[in-house]
Formats: structure tokens, sequence, C-alpha cells
């Protein structure tokens, strides 16, 4: 028990692959200093009666009680964090007219970074009551409220992975809302790496920079040049959007005379750690590029079904072997959890599959055969999926990866849910906190062993820490 600071105990899930989920029945999870797992046990391993003896006697122990489940925290790869002020707004009209309507005066006053504190604060808080233990957050263009976000995740304990927009074209951007010109935009970013990588050294989770050209129409082609020039001489995340709406793919088809992933790959943009949004509209080559270069997809399928008015055929799209995770894409989506990027990422695979033309038979509806994602498919893209794509040893209660759970009561009085049977098998159970864990049953939240959310100490802790 030397090395071991903490032991959970207690019933989890978490997966293998997108087809399997390993059902961990009061599994030990004994985690280091360093807020990794180190060591798993079944109650069937030898070591399992000693190893949870030694963890009381050195009060070690955290035990979850009856009704109450471990998953992994989960992973967003994709948050405007500034729109969570107009979120649930504005869902109603087409991406072009949104962004200049609202979200681009919205943004822009996050060069108040009294204002931006204000509400990332709010953001962060909200994210880790809903489960999620890492963001990838695009900020704003402004460097020092994009700074203030990296610290605020660091603060709280959330593993963000920040980045400071870039919309440096002129003839793009609506003048009071853009990068002064393309070398600051460059500069800044340059910066903005190193506060970020410096602020990293201080935390234990984790906060990382990400290079982050808005999208492809905002930028002009020497930002985006130096910006590929930068991720290679950093070695750090990108994120933006890629081939989104048939208006933002259509933009860049005109511009440069091919889609959007082939252009963010010239420009150095599609590597291991780059996660773009949406790829509705990927073409098989493209996504053929995505998978040889490590690329990942962040799926966001409330969004999509707003502003793309289309669901992207992802089941292909991960069979093809890209790398998926989910995005809330707040405010594009309005809703602050994964849990329900989860249940759209079911339901809307479904009416891909089957088609919408109702006046058609069955077989002439326009669906797509084979792309239906099942619940444990959908949760392997929150999870270990998210966890891949950003090349980070998070999204599973696995030996070797960091220790990121929420805990869910499926008891509590506020939001108890239809369990009625004790010996409900595992599976049955899986299912249903996946449909309907409400944020009450998520009574703490762990990032990197330490315990940083929760609204209610129902499990026995005996001791200090
Ligand atoms: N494309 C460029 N900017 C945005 C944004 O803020 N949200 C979405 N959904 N798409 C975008
Ligand atoms: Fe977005």
């Amino acid at each position: 028990m030397k090395d071991i600071v903490k032991v959970l105990k207690g019933t989890g899930f978490s997966s293998i692959s997108a087809q399997e989920i390993e059902m961990l029945e009061n599994y030990l999870y004994c985690i280091d200093e360093r807020g990794m797992i180190v060591k798993r046990l079944s109650p069937s391993n030898s070591h399992y009666y000693s190893t949870l003896q030694n963890a009381k006697d050195e009060h070690k122990l955290v035990e979850l009680t009856e009704g109450q489940y471990l998953l992994p925290g989960f992973i967003d790869l994709h948050i405007h964090a500034p729109q969570w002020a107009q979120s649930g707004t504005a869902l109603d009209i087409p991406l072009h007219q949104w962004l200049n309507t609202y979200t681009f005066p919205l943004e822009s006053k996050f060069e108040d970074t009294l204002f931006a504190k204000k509400v990332y604060s709010h953001l962060v808080d909200t994210l880790l009551a809903n489960g999620t233990t890492t963001g990838l957050y695009f900020a704003t263009v402004h460097e020092e409220s994009s700074y203030q976000l990296a610290k605020i995740c660091a603060e709280k304990g959330q593993r963000g992975l920040v980045g400071k927009v870039i919309m440096d074209d002129p003839d793009q951007n609506p003048d009071y809302y853009r990068d002064n010109d393309t070398q600051t935009a460059l500069e800044e970013t340059e910066r903005f790496i190193n506060r970020v990588k410096a602020l990293h050294e201080e935390t234990i989770q984790g906060v990382y920079p990400v290079i982050t050209p808005r999208f492809v129409p905002s930028c002009t082609d020497s930002a985006l040049d130096g910006l590929g020039k930068l991720a290679e001489a950093y070695d750090v995340h990108v994120t933006s959007h890629c081939s989104e709406s048939d208006w933002e793919h259509g933009y860049v088809k005109e511009r440069f005379g091919k889609n959007d992933a082939q252009v963010l790959n010239e420009f150095g943009l599609l590597r291991e750690k780059s996660v773009m949004a949406h790829c509705n509209f990927l073409s098989e080559a493209d996504a053929c590029t995505f998978k040889e270069k490590g690329s990942a997809i962040a799926h966001c399928p409330i969004s999509n079904a707003y502003f793309a008015n289309s669901v992207i055929p992802i089941k292909h799209f991960h069979d093809l072997g890209v790398e998926v995770g989910l995005g809330t894409d707040l405010s594009g989506g309005y809703d602050p959890s994964i849990y329900s990027a989860i249940r759209q990422t079911v339901i809307s695979s479904r009416v891909l599959e089957d088609g919408v033309d109702t006046e058609k038979a069955p077989e002439d509806r326009g669906g797509r055969s084979n792309s239906r994602v099942t619940a444990k498919e959908a949760f392997y893209f929150a999870t270990a999926g998210g966890g891949e794509s950003l090349s980070l040893p998070i999204g599973r209660l696995a030996e070797n990866y960091a220790f990121d759970a929420q805990i869910i009561d499926t008891t509590i009085s506020q939001a108890s849910m239809p369990i009625f049977d004790e010996n409900e098998p595992l599976e049955d159970i899986f299912q249903k906190l996946l449909y309907l864990t409400k944020r009450e049953n998520i009574i703490s939240v762990w990032v990197q062993g330490e315990k940083i959310a929760n609204k209610k100490e129902s499990y026995t802790y005996n001791g200090e820490y």
C-alpha cells in the first residue's frame, strides 16, 4: 500500500472497445499520488481482501453504497465557452446568421476579463456538476480572457484544453470582433501557448493550450500556415470546425477548390492531436486523411441537427478507423451535459438509418444502412474515444489511466431511477444510467484522483487526505 493514497470500492463500467463494456462489479480501484489507477482488483483476485483491509486500516478507503455506480468522467471535445451566456437561445436560424447576429456580438464582450471570469467560472462548475472532467474549449480572440479560462480550469481541478480563437481575415470577420492583424494573432497564439504550458506545470490534472483557428472561412492563408508551423514546433493540440454546414463547406470549396479536410491538412493542421468538430460533409478520401493523420472527429449531434440539418454517418467513419469523441458544442447545442450528447447520438443515428420520408416504403425512405449507434458505442465516444482523440490516458476505469470518475446515485430522492429488481442485470443498469442520469444523481466528480465536485457526502469516507 506504500504508493497507494486512495482506494475506491464499487461497481463501475468502462469501455474496452466501442463494442465491449467491462462491468466491474465491486472492484477496487487503487490510486497513487499522481492520481493514476495503478491497480484494479476484482473480488476474485487473491490480493483483494488484504488490499481492502489495508485500505480500511490506513483510512484510505472510499466505498460506494448500494445503488451507487462509478463511470469514467466524460470528455467534451467541443465547447464554445463564451457561448454559455446564450445557451438555449437563437437556435432556429441558419449558422451564418446565428454567428453574425448573436454569437460574434456576444463573444466580443469577452474583451472584458471580469465578465469572462464570471461566465467561465459558472460554466466550468456546471460542466463538472454534469460529470464532464475534461473539456476542449474554444475561448474567444482575446488572449487574456482565454488565459483566464485555462486558469479557472486549473483552479477548479478540471482538465481543460483551451484555445485562443484565431479570426484574422478582415474581409470575413466583423471589425468589432477579430484579430487586429495576422502577425499579432500568431504572436498572441504563441505567447498563449507558452503561458498555458507554464500553468500546466502548476496543476495535477493538466491544462493544455490548443491552436484554434475558428474555421477556415475566418482565417487568412498566412494565418493558417503560421498556425500549422506553431502546431509542429510546439506539438500541441489543434482544433477547429471542419465541413460543418453546406454554407461553410461550400465556401471553402470555392476558395480553395477542395474540401476543408484537405485544406486543413495542407496547412499542417491535421495531426495526431487534432480534433475537428462536426465533419458532417467529409468525403471518403477526407475520412482516410483523418485516419492516416490520427486526427479525431468531435461528434456534436445536437448542434448538427440545428446548424447542419444533417446527421453525420459517424458509425461509418469510426468503422473506417477515424477516432471519435463527443461534443456538446455549447451553444450550438444547448445542453451542457454529455449525457444528452450520448442520447442524441443514438437517436440521430436511428433517423439516419431509417430515413424520414414516411410517404415512401421503408426501404425507399432515404436511410443509410449500418448507421445505428448503440448506447455502448455512444458511451465509448463519450469516454475512451474522447481520451484517444486527445492522446491522453483518460476515459477508462483501467490501470495506467487517470482516475477521472463520476459517482452516480440511482436512489437519490429527487431523481431516483426505476430499479425495482435487486438482481437486475448490470447491463440493464448501465443503460439506465446513460438514459436517466440527471445532474442530481451525480453525487461526486473526481479528476486525477481528487474529488473536486459533489453535492452530497453519501458514501463512506474513512479518512483524511
Ligand atoms: N462555425 C464557426 N463558428 C462556429 C460556432 O461558434 N459554432 C458552430 N456550431 N459552428 C461554427
Ligand atoms: Fe462549434
